[in-house]
């Protein structure tokens, strides 16, 4: 049995890696693409005119221009722009990194139950935050890997032995600095500590560590490591696998704000009803031995949600008369663009507006800027700032 297997694993994953070498360039080629003007000006803040000005006033740097007389800017140009106009402002800030006695903000994305859009939100939400300027470190501590495969990294063959956010925590003397692990993305502002099935050893070596107890204990590792590179960072976007392992433990203390994701439909919310329950048990015993557990806000994101269905309706209605604020105001609406996004390894923040028809396209991406400019202004908030 165990050959057959083996033999259909070995399978797929030659199959899979010839449909990847096929479909997908190699981490080299994958870069971000460039933004449109009136893309670049909302980005910065300021009116697509102003910005056009600025150039022709040679104020930073100069956009690519097509011959049909399009400017374009990258990423890169977008934040020299920023800072630009930081140093000629008085009042308006237009860098938001954070600043003095601001602390890192470390964003755990959570909930037990598989599929619940855990990776596409903190994906979106960790891209969003680098395209507006913030310093992000995407920790990805899914054994499964999904946040490091939408970053262009092959999980299996991109990722060596000891290169994922285990050889930060492991227990034995073959752990590595936090700094060795990050690898940087071709986002800039945007850093990125990949995960393979090697995440798992840290579930099968922490009860051996606990029967020991001569290391850090479980629950503070995560925390402990992130901690070494925080000061090179705004906000942490730590994407969780689907159960309540030492790993998420690990996250959940190591976070200053909780997203639990929540598609609506009744088998999903009596999972997370579950989670919910585990959770405060196993954070119970976990705070009763000295585990750090102070978060900034809480907050359920509905995901992959279809307005026009009523059972999700009633659902969503239903959790905001439990949970009041803490069900985000702004919901993750279920979009082909997102999905078709995810079918060739990229957020909707990569892809361009015109892969996808105008109206598909727009919607999506806006229910995306609500959700993760809500989540922002949460962060500005824990920082003292207007949100
Ligand atoms: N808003 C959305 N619209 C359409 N499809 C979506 C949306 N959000 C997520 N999906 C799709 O649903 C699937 C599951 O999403 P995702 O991988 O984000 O869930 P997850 O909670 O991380 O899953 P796992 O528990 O396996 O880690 C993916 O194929 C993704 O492309
Ligand atoms: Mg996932």
């Amino acid at each position: 049995m165990t050959e057959v297997i083996a033999g259909d694993g070995a399978a797929l994953s030659e199959e899979l890696q010839a449909m990847r070498a096929a479909l997908f360039p190699p981490v080299a080629q994958k870069t971000l693409r460039s933004f449109s003007s009136l893309e670049s000006a909302k980005l910065i803040g300021i009116a697509d005119a102003y910005l056009r000005q600025l150039s022709l006033n040679g104020k930073g740097p100069q956009p690519a221009v097509t011959p049909n007389g399009r400017r374009s800017y990258t990423l890169d140009q977008i934040n020299e722009i920023r800072a630009v106009l930081d140093e000629n402002s008085k009042g308006r800030r237009y860098v938001p990194r954070r600043r003095g006695d601001e602390h890192c903000q470390v964003m755990a994305v959570v909930n037990f139950k598989g599929g619940s859009g855990k990776t596409t939100t903190a994906a979106h939400l960790a891209q969003y935050l680098a395209l507006q300027g913030y310093r992000v470190l995407a920790v990805d501590l899914d054994p499964q890997a999904s946040l490091t495969a939408l970053h262009g990294y092959q999980p299996e063959y991109d990722v060596a032995a000891n290169e994922t956010m285990y050889a930060a925590i492991r227990y034995d003397d073959e752990r590595r600095p936090m700094s060795d692990v990050i690898k940087p993305s071709y986002i800039p502002g945007l850093d990125l500590v990949p995960g393979n099935l090697e995440l798992m050893e840290y579930e099968h070596e922490t009860p051996r560590a606990l029967a020991e107890r001569s290391s850090e204990p479980f629950f503070g590792r995560v925390a402990t490591a992130l901690g070494t590179v925080s000061d090179n960072y705004d906000v942490m976007v730590l994407d969780c696998p689907p159960q309540l392992g030492y790993l998420t433990l690990g996250a959940l203390c190591a976070s200053t704000g909780l997203l639990i994701t929540a598609h609506p439909q009744m088998l999903d919310i009596m999972s997370m009803c579950q989670f919910l329950l585990m959770a405060s048990d196993l954070l119970g015993v976990v705070q009763d031995s000295g585990g750090d557990l102070d978060y900034d806000f809480i907050r359920y994101v509905v995901t992959r949600f279809e307005p026009q269905d009523a059972p999700q309706t009633q659902m969503v209605g239903f959790m905001r008369s439990l949970f009041r604020e803490r069900v985000l105001t702004n919901t993750m609406l279920k979009s082909t663009a997102i999905s078709d996004a995810g079918l060739s390894k990229q957020t909707l923040y990569e892809v361009g507006r015109e892969n996808f028809s105008k109206n598909t396209y727009d919607r999506a991406v806006e229910s995306l800027d609500g959700v993760n400019s809500e989540i922002e202004g949460l962060i500005r908030q824990a920082w003292g700032r207007a949100a």
